[in-house]
């Protein structure tokens, strides 16, 4: 069959990558893609912002499966669009990418299921932000109500700090914002794939947002990530799916917007058990590297199942018995203005290591591979154990030589530190 992939990230390389291994895909095809995800798919330049010119482009190619990676598209609809003109689409409709898309909707939902979570105010004008923030003690969490638009969340440490960051996200006219409790604990990542009625837990995982090493310095789309999260053991799994993950895929069905797709759990493990902090609709990047690296199953027939509404007919997924750690390569810069047109060299060094390359914000130009973005490269290792995975990940990392780019040397310190590697 063929297969059109929506985005040009690390995670949409690491989709591609392990659909063109499907025997089911015959041509693959990718928009917009990038240099690594050519190496998969033919790339397509179509505006998907363009839904009429999309669906034209899955009939003439008749395509028979939708896979949208970015929550962008998502959100603006096109998982509708292209489901009403019949096609078998991976992601939710735009009413149920709200559990990312709204804050303020995912805590109603909460409120509504008995979901555990922070305790929250939904507040849209500086005023009620301030009496709300009067009834929380410190830390206290800030967040813009919206797909967070450069301005994301503070946590602060004095109501002072607080109070600054509600002014900022009340200067302009109709802001929104959500006031939260603070969370103690350490934070996973839960991979759920629902139909909207079965789910399908997709694995786990743990990243590093922060830049700089030791998890310290501005926050970023990750640095690095590994999977799986030995920390959420099948005890708060368990409890994870009963008490947030089964409630909510309830609810939304009851509300006659049925979520359909993958469920991305920000998952803190509190003294009191998992607390849901955020949903994301889509996977993660990169946190989809490592869990595609370990995924042992056919990826299209249980994508199929999901957009076809089958899964509960679906068997288990299969993983390699294998920890899978990845190491992001930034440009300089990043996660300020990243300084574009650096050159890459070694990729396919780094691959005769073992690791696997999956490329995110990167250019082909005459003289080879450049960046053309912030997070450029995710070098992914696969090992028995968190330390040789880690290993595995660095050799490769250290082949490449990119000399505008930087990383942390440090992914997965927590867990190898709880590891003994
Ligand atoms: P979010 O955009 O909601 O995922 O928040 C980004 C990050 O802020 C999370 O990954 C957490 O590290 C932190 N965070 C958000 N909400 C809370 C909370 N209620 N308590 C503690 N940390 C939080
Ligand atoms: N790595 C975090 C995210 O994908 O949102």
């Amino acid at each position: 069959m063929n297969i059109l992939l929506i985005g040009s990230g690390g995670r949409e390389h690491a989709l591609a990558w392990k659909l063109a291994q499907s025997p089911l895909c015959d041509t693959l095809f990718a928009a917009p893609g990038n240099p690594g995800i050519a190496e998969h798919a033919t790339l397509v330049a179509l505006d998907v912002r363009d839904h009429a010119a999309t669906v034209a482009f899955c009939t003439t190619n008749a395509i028979e499966l939708i896979v949208i990676g970015p929550e962008a598209p998502l959100v603006d609809g096109l998982g509708d669009s292209l489901r009403s003109a019949g096609f078998a689409v991976f992601g939710p409709d735009k009413a149920a990418a709200q559990l990312e898309g709204s804050k303020a909707f995912t805590k109603a939902l909460c409120d509504q299921a008995q979901i555990p979570t922070a305790r929250y105010a939904h507040v849209t004008s500086l005023d009620a932000g301030l009496g709300a923030l009067a009834r929380f003690g410190v830390p206290v969490v800030v967040k813009a109500d919206g797909l967070a638009a450069g301005k994301g969340v503070t946590v602060a440490t004095t109501h002072d700090e607080a109070e600054a960051a509600l002014r900022d996200l009340f200067t302009d006219a109709g802001g929104e914002a959500v006031i939260e409790e603070f969370l103690e604990g350490e934070e996973a990542s839960l991979f759920v794939l629902t139909d909207g009625k079965a789910i399908l837990p997709f694995g786990s995982a743990q990243d590093h947002k922060r830049v700089g090493e030791g998890d310290t310095g501005p926050n970023t789309g990750g640095m690095g990530a590994y999977s799986p999260a030995r920390v959420l053991t099948p005890e708060l799994e368990r409890r994870a799916l009963d008490e947030i993950v089964r409630p909510t895929v309830a609810a939304m069905a009851a509300a006659g917007t049925p979520f359909s797709g993958v469920l991305y759990a920000g998952l803190m493990l509190t003294a009191d058990g998992p607390k849901l902090i955020e949903y994301n609709a889509r996977f993660g990047d990169p946190e989809c590297q490592v869990l595609m690296a370990r995924l042992e199953s056919d990826l299209v027939p249980i994508l199929l199942a999901v957009a076809g509404g089958t899964l509960a007919d679906h068997g288990a997924a299969q993983w390699r018995d294998a920890v899978a750690l990845t190491v992001v390569l930034a440009a300089n810069g990043y996660p300020g203005t990243p300084e574009a047109g650096g050159a890459i060299d070694g990729i396919s060094d780094a691959e005769a290591t073992g690791a696997i390359v999956f490329q995110a914000g990167t250019r082909a130009t005459d003289s080879g591979i450049v960046a053309a973005g912030g997070r450029v490269l995710a070098v992914t290792g696969l090992g028995d154990t968190i330390g040789t995975a880690r290993d595995a990940a660095y050799r490769g990392v250290d082949a490449i030589a990119f000399p505008t780019g930087f990383c942390r040397r440090d992914i997965g310190w927590r867990e190898i530190a709880r590891a003994g590697d």
